[in-house]
C-alpha cells in the first residue's frame, strides 16, 4: 500500500502524517510526505537564487518536521518537494503519476480561516483524486 501525505506545516497535517505513522506501523504502508511550495515554475526559473533558496529552505522544513513522526519510530519514509500555485493540482498529479492507493490529508491547513470546516485544498483532492482519500480532522 502506498500512501502520499500532503503536509504544509499545520497542525492538524502532522496529524494526518501521525495517522499515516500508523499504517506504516502496522501494515507496512510505504509512506511518501509531499509538500508544495507556492510559486509558478516560470517565476522560479528568474527569481533571485537567494528567494528561491528561501522557499526551498521553508519547504524542507516543513518536510524535516512530519519526517521525524517516521524517523522517531525508525520508519522508513519519502519526501517529495514541488513548487505550484494550485497546490491541488500538484497532489493529484503526484498520486495518479506515482501510483498511490491512498492520500491521507488534514481537513484544514495553515492559509484558511478557522471557521471553515473543509479547505480548499482537501476539497479539491477529495473531489477529483484517482486514488482513495482519507481526510482528518
Ligand atoms: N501547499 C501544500 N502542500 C502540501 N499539502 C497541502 C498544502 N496545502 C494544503 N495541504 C494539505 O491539505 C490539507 C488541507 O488544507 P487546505 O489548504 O485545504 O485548508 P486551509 O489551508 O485551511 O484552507 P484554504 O487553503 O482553502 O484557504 C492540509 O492539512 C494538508 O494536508
Ligand atoms: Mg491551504
Amino acid at each position: 500500500m502506498k500512501v502520499l501525505v500532503p503536509v504544509d506545516g499545520s497542525q492538524t497535517s502532522l496529524d494526518a502524517a501521525r495517522r499515516a505513522a500508523e499504517m506504516a506501523e502496522k501494515e507496512g504502508a510505504q509512506v511518501t510526505l509531499m509538500t508544495v511550495a507556492y510559486f509558478v515554475q516560470d517565476i522560479l526559473a528568474e527569481m533571485p537564487p537567494n528567494i528561491q533558496e528561501k522557499l526551498e529552505r521553508e519547504g524542507q522544513r516543513i518536510l524535516d518536521q512530519a519526517k521525524e513522526i517516521f524517523t522517531g519510530k525508525n520508519l522508513p519514509v519519502e519526501t517529495v518537494l514541488e513548487v505550484g500555485t494550485v497546490p491541488a493540482n500538484n497532489i493529484i498529479r503526484k498520486a495518479q503519476e506515482g501510483q498511490f492507493d491512498r492520500i491521507i490529508m488534514g481537513a484544514t491547513g495553515k492559509t484558511g480561516l478557522d471557521q471553515v470546516l473543509l479547505g480548499s485544498t482537501a476539497a479539491k483532492v477529495v473531489a477529483q483524486a484517482s486514488c482513495e482519500v482519507v481526510v482528518v480532522r
